[in-house]
């Protein structure tokens, strides 16, 4: 019999932060104190009517909510089958989703008297957007970034540096996201009384990835309320990009008592068999990393793997400990696309819609126009996490034009 998921976002995670078997915090003792202080914090000023009224506030005058959802009725042609939607994240202030946790997190702050705001980024968006929220609360902020995504998203560090941030390059291991998350919890340890860890996705020890779940959950709200008005029913099947999972949960965490086929989509990198890839719920399994318990690409001693993908955003060994939960339970499916297809979307979309996606969103939207031939008739909703500007340069150079 279908799960009831009526009153699973009341009540998942626990008290400890557990999704099921995932979660948790598995954390040095200096943090624990720390992280307590954030979730009490979060539990109590998230309910307030203040902070819900400056929240709506916010996104509905700054940030550009409700995002349109848009019938990509060319692109849906061209794949001759179902017809294709997109949730414009894309047209968020910043260019992104990851601004609809930020100014969440920076609110928080705000409301908790902390004067800094430390996080890690890989391709620069989550940095761009709590850069964003740093200014706009008048708090300071600091971004840590691998040396590699500093010089393929290098737009996004311009942004930054031009909002007023710190960026701070990482020079570890790969230098890349992992690494950068690395990093951030090292110096936000040096001052939790005046700082606040703003993390990019739904990752990461309790309360993160509650937090920024419940941040991210208006794509969702949105996007149903929208398509409903839109077509009169429901999508038959929808599907995010997952790096983290912090888009793929805003738009999933909406529809899990209906109907709809859900699937998120993993980079496929160069492909199976080379091992260059981040299909972390595809071909991981349980395991530990930045204190929590998740889907995890890990060698034989449970260390991370070395992980790729074209796109930086997706670049990460583990996944949210809610999307580890909800494929173990059958209600998401995971599916994998390679730097191949995934450029095939992004020209193919700009192509047939005048939109340029993220590297990271023309993951979804490839899967889309696989599924759609596929599927031959019906409906399926994308979620468009963001826009491409930062990805110009690196496709350009690489890739051409795509002709
Ligand atoms: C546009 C875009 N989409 C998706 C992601 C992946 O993050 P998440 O899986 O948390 O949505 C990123 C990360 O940087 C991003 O920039």
């Amino acid at each position: 019999m279908k799960k009831d998921y009526r009153h699973y976002l009341e009540n998942t995670p626990d008290a400890e932060g557990r999704f099921g078997q995932y979660g948790g915090a598995y954390i040095p003792p200096q943090l624990v104190g720390p992280m307590k202080e954030i979730n009490d914090a979060y539990l109590k000023i998230s309910r307030s009517h203040r902070f819900i009224e400056e929240l709506r506030s916010i996104r509905k005058h700054y940030q550009g909510r409700p995002t349109p959802v848009y019938h990509a009725a060319r692109l849906s042609e061209k794949c001759g089958g179902a017809q294709i939607y997109l949730k414009r994240e894309d047209l968020n202030h910043t260019g992104a989703h990851k601004i609809n946790h930020c100014m969440g997190e920076g609110l928080l702050a705000k409301y908790m008297g902390k004067k800094k705001l430390i996080a890690e980024t890989g391709a620069g968006q989550h940095g761009v957007a709590l850069a964003t929220a740093a200014a706009y609360f008048g708090l300071e902020c600091e971004i840590h970034m691998g040396e590699v995504d500093i010089i393929k998203e290098h737009p996004n560090v311009v942004r930054m540096k031009l909002l007023g941030a710190k960026v701070v390059p990482v020079s570890a291991g790969l230098k890349t996201l992992k690494e950068a998350v690395d990093s951030a919890f090292v110096a936000y340890l040096t001052d939790p009384v005046n700082s606040i860890y703003c993390i990019g996705s739904v990752v990461g020890p309790h309360p993160f990835p509650m937090m920024v779940r419940d941040f991210q959950h208006v794509v969702g709200v949105e996007a149903r309320e929208q398509f409903l008005e839109m077509t009169g029913g429901l999508p038959n099947l929808i599907t995010a990009c997952v790096g983290g999972g912090s888009n793929a949960m805003g738009l999933f965490s909406g529809f899990l008592n209906d109907p709809c086929e859900i699937w998120g989509v993993e980079p496929l990198g160069r492909g199976p068999k080379t091992g260059d890839h981040a299909a972390t719920a595809t071909y991981g399994k349980p395991g530990i990393i930045h204190g929590f318990k998740c889907y995890l690409l890990q060698d034989e001693k449970g260390e991370p793997s070395p992980v790729y993908s074209i796109a930086s955003g997706l670049d990460y060994p583990g996944v949210g400990p809610e999307h580890s939960h909800l494929k173990d339970e059958g209600r998401i499916k995971y599916t994998a696309i390679d730097d191949k297809e995934c450029l095939n979307g992004f020209f193919t979309l700009c192509r047939s819609e005048g939109i340029i996606p993220a590297l990271e969103s023309a993951h979804a939207v490839a899967f889309a126009m696989k599924k759609a031939k596929e599927m031959k008739s019906g409906t399926i909703l994308v979620n468009l996490s963001g826009r491409g500007d930062k990805d110009l340069d690196f496709v350009v150079d690489n890739y051409g034009y795509g002709d």
